[in-house]
């Protein structure tokens, strides 16, 4: 477009916005405009062939004792660049992964103190990503802290937003479906059954990835990419112009970032199409991490493990030793005379029965939960909880586990519940990864239930981010896979550090044992938790009726078992659990084979179906394997799934085995009725699948000889 008219126009659209640079994504269809407003403050907007993702949204921020930096800016430069590069990762979705953008680096001056701030924008096919960036050396800033970041994502129309609610401390959410114009009026009800922790938040505020979809069938996700060193972001709405504003979760005195020149923000991140499928699809989160840092990775392996876990989550059995004592300290304590409860879950004969289940079906990894001491605490709901990381319990036999473990091909993986006393753990990591390498442990599973010490400080802020990091790069050191609930969400950082094999940071399975999970659940995470890396979802539930775990629950599994199967394609994860108990594996051989068949990485994934929060269908190639999964994951409604097998390759033909919901399925009434079939296909084959509500499928795909 002639710049003049360009101008012309923007300033008629806006009053305002002056573009200073328009870049178009490879092939044109998304552009970004930025410039500067008639106050100098930088403004961006955002459009997908044509129609508008983002309208005119500023930048900026508020600074400590310090003129804000978000106005009287002066344009000094701008360089444009681009790339388009394919690389590797350690594992994953795809073994080839292209990054393919054209960027803009714009540098500001702010006139009254000479202050400088570059913005650096990479526009992809698929969305945008951009960030802030501190020139150094420049004289008039060095050292500063941020009290707000400005930048606004102004949405053209009263979107759907598909949301849980904004807070500093936990993602353990159900998902709202609603327009924007609807959000503070659902904000009590999205509370309901979630974790409950002192964040204060607004009743406009949402948690990224937020995923969107708009009157003009453009489905938008905001999320963040490369958060270190940074508190996550939050978003508020301002439900009359529709816009919301990065909220970033604050240190206890409120101050949110401690900054110096020479470093950047994480990147914003826009992903854009008006194909569902596309936003799965997308690796910009990916894309805008670095390169992997870690130079040997050979000792990073996908783990399909079980678990003794879900017997303490349903109350079958007890994290706690003893029900001796209510007040145990554990440097004082000797547990040896005092009496265990005789449920305790982590005790060596039990142990060793997971061990054999492991073996027998092939699995990597036996998690064991509750082995160390210090769970009284928690047993015990004190607020204040220490955990040791390094002495068993007296019926935890550490060395003959590891032993008998290691003679059936097995691996412990250890458990690490650090109940948020944070500078306790990092005190004693070392000591921990230590004893982890000493007895054979190669992965560990780390948690932050609780509220954080010292008092005030939230699970997401910038201290807690590097403790995230600190740990997850000593665990490297110790060539330690990392997985850690409760912590800050994953923005693509297991790129450059692949040893981050999970995170749970969402509402995980173990919810179908507490306050419930709603159906569509999982054809809400891909769009939402799943856009920054893989989650711990920890599924495999195949006895929907808690009560006959423990006869005091009244919970019930919302989801019917042939879906349970669909999720270990759709959730991708190098890090996959069979979750539920091995008595009740056996009870269901024919469906657990799926489990047991089922690859955690790829070469190839190819998005079939997708709706957010309705349906995910996917097939995914195992990674140097010709087998191929599909997996399709339903929402509350049932529906047709119809299923084109032209990912195929031409003219081979596949055995394929489908888990798929029977006649009568349903999440509530009838959710162990499946059925097992098999059929020769090839890539002419088109079936048409039923899902059940609550429902899903699953498909193992071998070629015929
Ligand atoms: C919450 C985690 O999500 C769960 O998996 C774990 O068992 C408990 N905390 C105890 O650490
Ligand atoms: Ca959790």
């Amino acid at each position: 477009m002639n710049r003049l008219l360009a101008i012309s126009l923007s300033i008629f659209l806006s009053h305002i916005f002056i573009i200073a640079a328009d870049v178009a994504s490879p092939s044109d269809r998304v552009r970004l405009s930025v410039g500067l407003d008639k106050e100098g403050a930088p403004v961006y907007s955002v459009t997908f062939d044509g129609k508008t993702v983002v309208n005119d949204s500023h930048m900026g921020f508020e600074l400590l004792d310090s003129p804000s930096l978000k106005s009287d800016f002066e344009i000094t430069g701008q360089r444009h660049d681009s790339c388009d590069e394919t690389w590797r990762p350690v594992w994953g979705e795809e073994s080839v992964i292209r990054s393919n953008y054209n960027e803009l680096l714009l540098n500001l001056r702010q006139r009254s103190t000479g202050r400088l701030v570059d913005l650096r924008f990479r526009v992809f096919d698929d969305g945008v990503g951009f960030r802030y960036e501190f020139p150094c050396p420049q004289p008039q800033l060095q050292s500063f802290v941020i009290t707000d970041e400005l930048t606004e994502f102004a949405i053209p129309c009263d979107a759907v937003a598909y949301w849980i609610p904004g807070d500093y401390d936990s993602q353990e959410f159900n998902y709202t479906r609603c327009r924007l114009s609807e959000i503070s009026s659902k904000m009590d009800e999205a509370h309901v059954g979630g974790p409950v922790y002192p964040s204060p938040f607004s009743d406009t505020g949402v948690q990224t990835a937020l995923m969107m979809k708009y009157d003009s069938g453009l489905y938008v996700n905001i999320h963040e990419a490369a958060l270190y060193d940074y508190p996550a972001m939050c978003l508020d709405l301002d439900d009359s112009t529709m816009t919301f504003r990065s909220t970033l979760t604050p240190y206890a005195n409120g101050d949110k970032a401690v900054m110096q020149t020479g470093r950047s923000t994480p990147w914003r991140t826009i992903i854009v199409s008006d194909d569902a499928r596309e936003i799965l699809a997308s690796r910009i989160t990916l894309n805008l991490n670095e390169p992997c840092r870690i130079e040997d990775t050979s000792w990073i392996r996908p783990v399909k493990y079980i678990g003794v876990w879900w017997e303490m989550i349903t109350g079958k059995s007890t994290w706690h030793y003893t029900d001796d004592v209510t007040s145990v300290a554990i440097d004082q304590t000797d547990y040896s005379a005092l009496k265990s409860n005789g449920r305790h879950g982590a005790e060596t004969s039990n142990v060793m029965r997971y061990i054999d289940f492991a073996a027998l079906h092939g699995f990597d990894a036996v998690l064991v939960e509750g082995w160390n001491e210090g769970w009284e605490d928690q047993a015990t709901s004190r607020k204040y909880k220490i955990f040791s990381f390094t002495r068993p319990y007296p019926d935890f036999d550490v060395k003959k586990i590891r032993d008998y473990a290691a003679s059936k091909g097995v691996r412990i993986m250890m458990h690490h519940e650090t109940g948020s006393a944070v500078a306790d753990y990092e005190r004693v990591l070392d000591e921990a990864f230590r004893f982890m390498a000493d007895n054979s442990y190669n992965s560990v599973k780390g948690g932050y239930i609780g509220e954080l010490l010292p008092r005030g400080e939230h699970h997401y802020s910038q201290a807690m981010v590097n403790h995230y990091q600190y740990v997850l790069e000593k665990a490297a050191d110790y060539h330690i896979m990392y997985n850690a609930h409760e912590a800050v969400r994953p923005t693509g950082v297991s790129r450059t550090w692949p040893n981050l094999i999970g995170n749970e940071s969402a509402r995980g399975s173990e919810y179908h044992a507490f306050s419930g999970i709603k159906p569509g659940h999982t054809a809400i995470l891909p769009f939402t938790r799943l856009v920054g890396g893989p989650m711990d979802y920890t599924p495999g539930l195949f006895e929907n009726n808690i009560s006959r775990y423990n006869p005091y629950s009244s919970a019930w599994v919302n989801t019917t078992l042939a879906s349970q199967l669909s999720l270990y394609v759709t959730m991708a994860s190098p890090l996959q659990m069979a979750a539920d108990l091995p008595e009740t594996y056996e009870r269901f051989m024919d469906a657990f084979q799926f489990i047991k068949d089922v690859a955690l990485d790829w070469d190839r994934s190819v998005y079939l179906e997708a709706e957010p929060m309705e349906y995910v269908t996917v097939a995914r190639k195992a990674k140097n394997s010709d087998n191929w999964f599909v997996g399709s994951t339903g929402g509350a409604e049932a529906r047709k799934s119809r299923l084109d097998f032209s990912f195929l390759p031409q003219g081979r033909k596949y055995r394929a085995t489908i888990y798929r919901d029977g006649k009568n399925a349903h999440y509530r009434t009838a959710p162990q009725d499946y059925i097992i079939e098999t059929r020769t296909v090839d890539s002419r084959t088109r079936l048409t699948l039923p899902v059940a509500a609550g429902g899903g499928y699953a498909i193992s795909l071998t070629p015929v000889k």
